[in-house]
């Protein structure tokens, strides 16, 4: 198994690598058009190019596996994900907002699962350079070098990240968590790429990160902070109908040291 997965992982990292060369030429062009979905949400004509890039890459070459994309599969039965089918979850562009406005915190992220098991996970942000990988068992790497979780044992010392759903409605109880993790941490940071505050723990850059997300925003950070050493679990019960192995509702991922004082926090009466 482990060989056949270290060729899924490969072929993830050539994705990931050619779809970040898209982001990057696309936006040094302005050769891209806004849209939006519900809520407001931004989509741009390079997350849809970019999602059909990978989702007809993977078809091609694995035409027996799943897809579950953001752009074009986002209400796929992951039912499916319970057997032992390669699920591949694909957030094209992760951060469309800093896309769009010029920013560089973006990423593009693909997560492989069986049978309810991250396998693997690639978030390749191209605008930084910067490549992070796992595989189930062996470790989380950027470009190659090792990651571990920053160690951090102390609320007060850490830096916490966490964003923002598009929904309005949503705010309240949100900014009432961020307001009680502000008062008992260092400071908070908003870098807008869920997938890449979920490495940036891996790096030990963060020390912790909460926030509701969708299975394409974490399925592939998850693993690689996971494989970092960083403790993952959830504050809200699950909403959806997701798997509880891609359930992004309420996620939490910090040191190990940190989840107690965090979740605590995340559980207190407003
Ligand atoms: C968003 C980003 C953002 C997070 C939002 C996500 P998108 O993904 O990950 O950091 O706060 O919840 O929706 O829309 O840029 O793919
Ligand atoms: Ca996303
Ligand atoms: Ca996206």
């Amino acid at each position: 198994m482990a060989n056949i997965e270290e060729e899924w992982l490969a072929f993830a990292k050539q994705l990931a690598v050619s779809a970040g060369e898209m982001m990057v030429e696309a936006r040094d062009a302005s050769a891209f058009v806004r849209d939006y979905k519900m809520d407001h949400e931004l989509v741009t004509s390079t997350d849809i190019a970019v999602d059909q890039f990978i989702c007809s890459r993977i078809e091609a070459r694995y035409p027996s596996h799943r897809i579950l994309s953001e752009e074009s599969s986002p209400t796929m039965s992951l039912s499916s994900i319970a057997d032992d089918v390669p699920v591949w979850v694909i957030d094209p562009i992760d951060g469309t907002v800093n896309f769009a406005h010029g920013h560089h915190h973006v990423a593009v992220s693909i997560g492989v699962y069986v049978a309810q098991r991250r396998v693997l996970g690639v978030v390749h942000a191209p605008f930084l350079n910067e490549c992070f990988w796992a595989l189930s068992g062996a470790g989380a790497y950027c470009n190659d070098q090792p990651l571990s979780v920053s160690g951090e044992n102390t609320l007060r010392n850490a830096v916490v990240a966490t964003g923002f759903p598009y929904q309005k409605t949503a705010l309240v109880p949100i900014i009432e968590r961020v307001s009680r993790i502000l008062h008992h941490c260092q400071d908070i940071r908003r870098n807008g790429s869920a997938a890449l505050d979920l490495c940036w723990v891996a790096a030990g850059r963060l020390d912790a990160y909460f926030e509701s997300v969708k299975p394409w925003d974490m399925a592939a950070g998850t693993l690689i902070a996971e494989e970092a050493g960083a403790r993952v679990g959830h504050y809200l019960p699950r909403g959806t109908l997701w798997p509880e192995v891609v359930n992004g509702d309420g996620l939490l991922v910090s040191t190990p040291d940190l989840f107690d004082d965090v979740m605590a926090l995340m559980n207190a009466p407003a």
